[in-house]
């Protein structure tokens, strides 16, 4: 029967990407709502795909948001119940002038890591290719041989804004989704000749600030001196977060924080990691971070805090001598556990108007948040994903605790009463998020290949 599915694979091979190409044309944005028709139309394709692979009940679920695609087919009530997890929007592409090729007409390249060529387009990772290698093996499976298990599909279109309305379709529908595990690839491998499984996400606490200094935007000179400027307190305060250790300030930020054990830091520590690869992929002479921890820890089991963008007064062509009214800050926190996304961003929004000087106003804004998990690697579930990588990659693959966050995962466990396995294919250096993100085209492959193996070897394990 395996042997029919990779056959399967084999054959279709050329479809398969051209059908992915295909979605990745489409913009789908969801952080802005002038692509809100191509985020419809992104589901509407999602949900056709299904359907011609052979899944069942295909409904795109309409939310305050975007919409969630789901599907299932139900091969056996003693077969256990798999629910993939993936979504079909992406981030914005800004900024556009550094892609090299436009961000939704995918073209296929080489690269140094990717010698039989990546996928160039926003997306082609994180996550629709990702979550189209599931549709594509669920497809295979479906036409080739018998279903190993029952599959249920929940693609979202709101990952990459928070994910929103998700919590509530789960509570909602937790019955049509009750399942023994939740299957996500959205996460990465460490290299593609080192598989690993991803045990572990962090947690996000994102806040919007803004310091309001005069009423108005001033002349430089003649006020200049007697007012204080608000970007250069707000400068002060965000460098103040962080101690000359880069310890983060802010009382009580620590208090929860997971204390991992040596022996288990030291295991992390043993995942190749070369400090040079990593200093010259990135162009920067030097690493930096958290006193006391390796790189791996510092991305992984502790937490951050990290200014993404901010900005006021002029920053037009040329000089203009003002001494602004306002300046802005978006700051996201990343939490490990048992760090909470509410009780972080309050500690924060305290800290933050307490440290500000009577000479200027301060707001606080929360946005998302979402909780840390940690995953077992002691489950039937991750054996099954530990010998399906073994399998396809000849190697047996490493655990390793991510840096990024997925929101909707810590709620798979609470609403649903299942873990989740993070089975990505990507790779850090794909550059999700960033100009010219990519996806291996040996990566998409390796992931329908191993994807059959993972509900073969579930199914065998749970008997
Ligand atoms: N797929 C990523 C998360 C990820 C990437 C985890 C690589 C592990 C390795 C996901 O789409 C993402 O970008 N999440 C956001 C969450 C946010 C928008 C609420 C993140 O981590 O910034
Ligand atoms: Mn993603
Ligand atoms: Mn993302």
């Amino acid at each position: 029967m395996m042997q029919n599915v990779q056959e399967y694979i084999q054959s279709n091979k050329d479809r398969f990407l051209d059908e992915l190409l295909d979605l990745l044309r489409i913009p789908s944005v969801s952080a802005d709502p002038a692509f809100n028709d191509d985020v419809k139309k992104t589901a509407e394709q999602v949900a056709k795909s299904l359907k011609e692979a052979g899944a069942d009940n295909v409904t795109i679920y309409p939310t305050a948001g975007h919409p969630i695609v789901y599907g299932e087919k139900l091969v056996g009530e003693g077969l256990p119940t798999v629910l993939v997890y993936g979504h079909y929007d992406v981030q914005p592409p800004d900024p556009l002038d550094l892609w090299d090729s436009p961000p939704f007409e995918p073209v296929i390249k080489k690269t140094e890591l990717h010698p039989e060529g990546a996928i160039f387009a926003r997306g082609s990772c994180d996550d629709k290719g990702q979550a189209f290698m599931h549709i594509k093996a669920f497809e295979a499976m479906n036409k080739a041989g018998k279903l190993a298990c029952n599959i249920k599909f929940m693609i979202e279109g709101e990952e990459e804004v928070g994910s929103n309305n998700l919590e509530k379709f789960c509570r909602d529908n937790a019955d049509m989704l009750a399942c023994d595990v939740v299957l996500v690839s959205d996460t990465s491998i460490i290299a593609n000749d080192v598989p690993s499984i991803t045990v572990g996400l962090r947690g996000l606490s994102y806040v919007e600030v803004e310091v309001t200094g005069p009423n108005r935007d001033l002349h430089s000179g003649t006020y200049g001196g007697g007012v204080a400027n608000p970007i250069n307190i707000l400068s002060k305060m965000i460098a103040s977060l962080q101690d000359e250790d880069n310890h983060i300030t802010i009382p009580g930020f620590y208090d929860d924080v997971e204390i991992v054990s040596e022996s288990d830091r030291a295991k992390m520590n043993e995942a190749p990691f070369s400090v040079e690869n990593y200093q010259k992929d990135l162009d920067i002479a030097s690493i930096h971070g958290e006193k006391g921890y390796t790189t791996l820890e510092r991305t992984s089991i502790r937490p951050t805090l990290d200014v993404n963008g901010m900005w006021g007064g002029y920053i037009g062509e040329g000089a203009k001598t003002v001494l602004p009214s306002k300046a802005y800050a978006k700051i996201s926190m990343r939490l490990v556990p048992n760090q909470s996304s509410d009780k972080i961003t309050a500690l924060f929004q305290k800290h933050f108007e307490s440290i500000a000087p009577e000479s200027v106003k301060v707001k606080v804004r929360p946005h998302h948040g979402g909780e840390p998990v940690v995953t077992p690697t002691d489950s039937l579930e991750y054996k099954a994903a530990h010998l399906a990588m073994e399998k396809t990659f000849g190697k047996a693959p490493i655990p390793q605790r991510g840096g990024g966050s997925i929101p909707i995962v810590a709620l798979f466990e609470e609403v649903f009463g299942v873990k989740t396995v993070l089975m990505g294919f990507g790779l850090d250096s794909d550059a999700i998020h960033s100009p010219n993100e990519h996806y291996g085209v040996f990566n998409y492959f390796k992931g329908i290949e191993t994807i059959p193996y993972f509900y073969k070897y579930y199914a065998e394990l749970k008997k």
